[in-house]
């Protein structure tokens, strides 16, 4: 029997979740609990979950960690991080506390713009839409006043609208490129409100407008987190053989992109994490990134190292369109707090945080590739996941944790010391 339905989004939670169970769990009918032991009790903030998305059926926990320790231009940050997955908020707090004793993390905003394109067709003569464009440019950004007026007042607006010929790539094919400066917001509504006003007065009997939306390729909105100290400083046994082996994993990831890819997902560790803790939209972070990090044309390290002069530099570079007002940021409750956490900061401090965090994750990688490989921290982490699965008690899970230190974890041999130990007792 086919399960396609009409009129689905009108059913209540409760039809929503029967209909689910029916038609896709029917032997199952405990699902029905498990949807819903994740409601929350407070019926008002449950009623804000279910009015974020459509469909809501229950809610999706991810933990929320907090990483203290930062010192970012010399103020003190505890970052909030929702992550699922382990070792990564240990290994911020762990980077911060490193540097917080080297002069901390150093920040700054190299630029903000964003960018949103009207894409239209003609097929005319393009002096003639030269001079058409020419003549509504100013009526393009009075039919976006009334969108615009309170943006200006907040020091934001549309900085530069311009004609661009695309017909090399694809026949007929033209942009207006707009330029927008959006302070503290994201400003996706903001941009894509303004776009579709200036496609309404821009469109006539030859443009065809295809469509108007943002873009979340953001070179242009661009953040550099930085930490140095002298080669001695960063201590341990060899601090000059740390440094260099540090200085060729980031050579590597430069120019072999299998592992560029990998050391920006664990960059992404990081970043991710207070973009989701803060209400920031990881998907636009994510796409812009992983753009900005091709933009030669090879994906490439988004962090930096030099080790000249007896100094160990590492920084990153980073296109990141964040917003600490609108959007899901005052909505949901810990997006606020976590805001509150950061005091508040506006949308190129929290730029600068997270860059931050970035850079911190990929120091905290690297440095454990280089030294004691990165399962010596995740397989302890990996072994406590078993023993919980397993349900083991805690005089149980001292013994297989001393058993297995020094020891490769695999899945089947905690399960055999795990049997073995039940059936002794
Ligand atoms: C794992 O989530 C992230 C790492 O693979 C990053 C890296 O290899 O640099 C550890």
């Amino acid at each position: 029997m086919s399960k396609i339905i009409s009129g689905f989004s009108k059913r209540t939670k409760d039809e929503k979740i029967n209909w689910l169970a029916t038609n896709y769990f029917p032997n199952q009918p405990e699902i029905k609990a498990t949807l819903k032991q994740y409601w929350n009790t407070d019926i008002a903030i449950q009623q804000l979950h279910d009015d974020f998305i459509e469909n809501t059926i229950s809610n999706f926990y991810l933990p929320y960690g907090l990483a203290p320790n930062f010192i970012i231009n010399n103020r003190e940050y505890a970052i909030p991080m929702v992550i699922e997955e382990s070792s990564v908020v240990a290994a911020a707090s762990l980077v911060a506390k490193f540097w917080s004793t080297r002069g901390g993390f150093k920040a700054q905003v190299i630029s903000t713009t964003k960018i949103g394109q009207v894409h239209f067709m003609y097929e005319g003569d393009k002096n003639e839409l030269i001079t058409y464009f020419n003549s509504k440019k100013e009526n393009l950004k009075l039919a976006t006043a009334s969108i615009t007026k309170n943006m200006e007042k907040r020091g934001g607006g549309i900085l530069d609208i311009e004609l661009i010929d695309k017909t090399e790539k694809l026949a007929r094919y033209y942009q207006l490129h707009i330029t927008f400066e959006t302070v503290d917001s994201m400003g996706a509504n903001f941009i894509n409100s303004c776009l579709e006003a200036i496609a309404k007065e821009f469109r006539n009997d030859e443009i065809e407008i295809v469509m108007s939306i943002l873009s979340n390729y953001v070179p242009e909105c661009l953040v550099r987190a930085e930490v140095s100290c002298t080669i001695e400083e960063l201590g341990g046994d060899a601090p000059q053989k740390f440094a260099e082996k540090f200085y060729q994993a980031v050579q590597i990831a430069s120019i072999e992109p299998y592992r560029a890819v990998t050391h920006n997902k664990g960059i992404m560790n990081g970043i991710d994490a207070v973009v989701l803790a803060t209400g920031n939209d990881f998907r636009a972070v994510e796409a812009g990134v992983h753009a900005y990090a091709s933009r030669s044309g090879q994906y490439t390290s988004l962090t930096h190292c030099d080790i000249s002069n007896g100094v160990f530099r590492f920084w990153i570079e980073v296109p990141l369109a964040l917003g600490t007002v609108g959007g899901l940021t005052s909505l949901h409750p810990l997006a606020k707090l976590s805001l509150e956490m950061l005091q508040k900061p506006s949308a190129k401090e929290l730029m600068m945080i997270v860059a931050t965090a970035g850079l911190a994750q990929n120091f905290g990688a690297l440095r454990a590739l280089i030294t004691n490989g990165i399962q010596h921290g995740h397989m302890k982490m990996h072994l406590m996941n078993i023993l919980y699965q397993l349900g083991a008690n805690d005089a149980e899970k001292k013994e297989i944790v001393r058993c297995f230190d020094g020891n490769t974890v695999t899945h089947s041999a905690v399960v055999d010391k795990f049997n073995e130990l039940r059936n002794n007792n």
